[in-house]
């Protein structure tokens, strides 16, 4: 893809099986102006050093930089459940060898959104370093070409209707889609497109689909091949029997929304987040009512994806790194 037509994109993660392949997915088909970690999935170092890794691995140049340790206010919550304690178990990974850029990954984004032109901010992990950022900075959802967060959903993975990434943090992606909000005064005009489970679950890295990834040569294809394997396997383990094939490859598919549109269907809704239920933190509330009292739409809600024709790409950025 010519360069003059790569979108801008800054990762904000927590590497995470699924981050590490939306993090594949962006340098192959976009410009990647940074990488910015969040404790998520597992602990900020874990999560850092995992962005290191995946940065040496697919040779990506491109700053990395560390950003908040824990969430606003809800507590400090990971999912070694599903990615293994490191956070990337499955594979034998190298080593970084490239140091870390810096350690306030708030200002980073501050000042990349200040002096980019049509930039995308691609959160695939709790929103913890973009609220924090939009908060310190009122005028960078303005600045900005747009966010597209994997996150949300009409229903939960951490609780009945919490997804993680929104559950993780609740305040902190309450000042994003807020942010967005029509209704907010100043609010910016978007897109925030969202990521939810009601699309991510449509992609599923199935036993087919890890076969095709290990049949391509190189070192990222068999690592990625074995971290799949790990992935779907803690995600078997956890589901009922016919429930899935294979684990959702959740956060790639926020990286393909913005390079790759039209795989997607989606429609536009007002969605806030509720930060104080008992049974309910976490959940976004998507209004899908046909009143026309309701609130105008602050979000471009992902509905379908056309996951034969998105794994297809996913292996074609696989492919563009298989030395
Ligand atoms: O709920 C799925 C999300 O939580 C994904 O981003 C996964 O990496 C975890 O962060
Ligand atoms: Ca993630």
């Amino acid at each position: 893809m010519p360069d003059r037509d790569r979108r801008r994109l800054l990762i904000d993660c927590d590497p995470g099986h699924d981050d590490a392949v939306a993090i594949v997915a962006a340098a192959a088909f976009a410009e990647v102006v940074g990488i910015v970690t969040v404790a998520g999935n597992v602990p900020l170092d874990r999560t850092t050093h995992n962005a290191l890794v995946m940065r040496d691995l697919i040779g990506l140049d491109t700053p990395v930089h560390s950003g908040c340790s824990r969430p606003l206010v809800a507590p400090p919550r990971h999912a070694g459940f599903v990615h293994g304690e490191s956070g990337l178990d499955g594979a034998e990974l190298p080593e970084p060898t490239t140091p870390l850029d810096g350690t306030d990954g708030v200002e980073f984004i501050i000042d990349t959104c200040r002096s980019s032109e049509g930039l995308w901010l691609v959160p695939t992990g709790p929103l913890t370093n973009i609220g924090t950022a939009f908060r310190r900075a009122p005028d960078l959802p303005d600045r900005v070409a747009g966010v597209s967060l994997m996150g949300g959903g009409s229903f939960g993975n951490r609780s009945a209707i919490a997804e993680f990434n929104i559950w993780a943090d609740p305040e902190a992606a309450a000042i994003v889609f807020d942010a967005f909000d029509p209704s907010t005064p100043g609010s910016a005009a978007g897109p925030l497109i969202m990521a939810g489970l009601d699309v991510t679950h449509q992609f599923q890295v199935t036993p087919e689909r890890i076969e095709m990834t290990r049949a391509v040569p190189g070192q990222l294809a068999a690592a990625l091949a074995g971290l799949f394997d790990f992935f779907t396997g803690t995600y078997l383990k956890r589901h009922d029997e016919g429930a899935l094939w294979g684990a959702a490859l959740h956060d790639p598919l926020a990286v393909l929304a913005v390079t790759h549109p039209d795989l997607f269907d989606h429609v536009d809704r007002h969605v806030v987040v509720e930060t104080r239920g008992e049974h309910t933190a976490g959940m976004t509330v998507i209004d899908e009512r046909r009143l026309l009292e309701r609130s105008d739409p602050n979000c471009r809600v992902l509905t379908h994806v056309d996951a034969d024709a998105a794994f297809a790409v996913i292996l074609d950025a696989i492919t563009q790194f298989s030395t």
